[in-house]
């Protein structure tokens, strides 16, 4: 996994740094990033653009973990950024990313998101219906501002994995339908907006996704359209967005594709399309998430107590749980883990883990082959880097873990541990005497 490997102590190191170091600096649990892997994979698709020589923006989806100095990564690799929200857009500020390289997303932006959005004078503002387009031009009106926008639509392809649903008119909650004239109808406000400068199209068809089938059959479905509202309305993209959703590989049963060979598919399918009508070559952009930082993240844990059910299965529960990575619960996802302190020892059974939380749903891993593990024991759970520390909560009122980034030998802090006042920080006492 990544530049993880197996120091002369024998034990786990990530980026040069031994994990149980860590764990005794920071405690447990603990999310490590390795970011020369974060750097490496930033890399792969701006070369892979370079290459085939298309204009291209690669926009880090900040949903799969937005800190500060994740940020700052993403600038210092001079990619741009996705943010769907006021949150994530004011955390994308307050690391000074460059305004000009920011795309803002969402199905139901807030009339106060937009205008923070327009007031910073972001890249591009994703519209995913008429509401937002209506409230958007309305705003930029009063402002005297012009937006850059892009239409999201829905092309009727939503890939599953390895499941690709063609319907009609998709059952989503997200984006212009393109089958049935929404999409047309929206394109035809932006192109004659004073107030709005279409870019182009969005489109996402999921996540997690393993092969390229999806992203071409979107590809093409666009380009019809494309093609008729060049002709009709004499109307051409600047801009081709296709979403993220490049999948990665968590356990052996993942068999992703090179996220380099995912791109260069869609690319190698955009030139045709534009070929084929006649048409420019668009900018291609793709959002990125999880390929970026998925297996850029471990998570460490302390061992705690052990259930034995006889015959049935062997519990061994760790100090965090759906708390710090509610995938396992959310979608039943599956991880790998090795004891950071001996990750070579001989396996001696299989064991389920289980998180902290009162909750039965609360297991990260089934049935993990391991040596027979204890309290003195370290888990290190990989490929948490992406939705893991984003989706974090604090039920059960379990403080977030900390997030440190390692590289080159270099352990930096970039999150601290929550504390318990932080857990109260934001509630007030009961006004009101007891009556009797
Ligand atoms: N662009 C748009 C418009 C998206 O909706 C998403 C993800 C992405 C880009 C990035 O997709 P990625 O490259 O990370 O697959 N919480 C779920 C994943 C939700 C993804 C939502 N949208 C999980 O933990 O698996």
């Amino acid at each position: 996994h990544g530049t993880s490997n197996v120091n002369d102590k024998g034990h786990l190191e990530i980026g040069g740094v031994d994990t149980l170091e860590i764990v005794k600096e920071f405690g447990t649990p603990v999310y490590v990033y390795d970011v020369a892997l974060i750097r490496e994979r930033a890399r792969g698709f701006k070369e892979t653009f370079d290459k085939l020589g298309v204009k291209a923006q690669v926009a880090y989806a900040s949903k799969a973990f937005s800190t500060l100095a994740m940020i700052q990564l993403v600038e210092q690799e001079g990619l741009s950024l996705d943010v769907v929200s006021g949150g994530e857009l004011y955390t994308a500020l307050a690391a000074e990313f460059p305004v000009g390289k920011i795309h803002f997303h969402g199905n139901n932006k807030s009339r106060e998101e937009l205008s923070m959005a327009l007031e910073h004078e972001i890249g591009c503002i994703v519209v995913d219906n008429f509401h937002e387009l209506k409230m958007l031009e309305e705003l930029c009106r009063e402002k005297e501002v012009k937006a850059n926008i892009l239409l999201r639509v829905t092309p009727g392809i939503e890939a599953h994995t390895h499941d690709y649903i063609l319907t009609g008119q998709e059952d989503s909650k997200f984006g212009f339908d393109l089958q049935n004239g929404q999409a047309e109808s929206a394109v035809k406000i932006g192109m004659h907006s004073d107030f709005l400068n279409l870019l182009g199209i969005h489109c996402h068809i999921g996540s997690q996704i393993f092969e390229t089938t999806g992203f071409i059959l979107a590809a093409r479905k666009i380009f019809e359209k494309l093609n008729h509202w060049k002709e009709t309305y004499s109307y051409e993209v600047k801009v081709l967005n296709l979403g993220g959703g490049f999948g990665i590989r968590y356990t052996n049963e993942d068999a992703p594709i090179p996220a380099s060979q995912y791109v260069e598919e869609i690319i190698l399918e955009v030139k045709e399309q534009a070929r084929i009508f006649g048409m420019t070559i668009p900018e291609i952009w793709i959002e990125p998430g999880r390929s970026l930082v998925g297996d850029a993240g471990t998570t460490l844990y302390q061992v705690g107590s052990r259930k034995e059910v006889p015959n049935v299965r062997n519990y061994l529960a760790v100090d965090g749980g759906m708390s710090d990575n509610i995938r396992p619960a959310l979608y039943e996802a599956k991880y790998e883990a090795v004891l950071a302190n001996r990750p070579l020892d001989e396996v001696e059974e299989t064991v389920s883990i289980a998180g902290k939380c009162c909750e039965s749903g609360d297991m990260l891993i089934w049935d993990l082959p391991l040596p027979k593990a204890g309290k003195e024991d370290v888990l290190a759970v990989f490929c948490t880097g992406a939705y893991g520390y984003s989706m974090a909560n604090n039920y059960n009122r379990i403080p977030k873990p900390p997030v440190v980034f390692v590289e080159n030998g270099q352990v930096t802090l970039v999150v601290r541990r929550e504390t318990y006042a932080d857990l109260v920080r934001h509630d007030l006492p009961l006004k009101v005497k007891a009556q009797n």
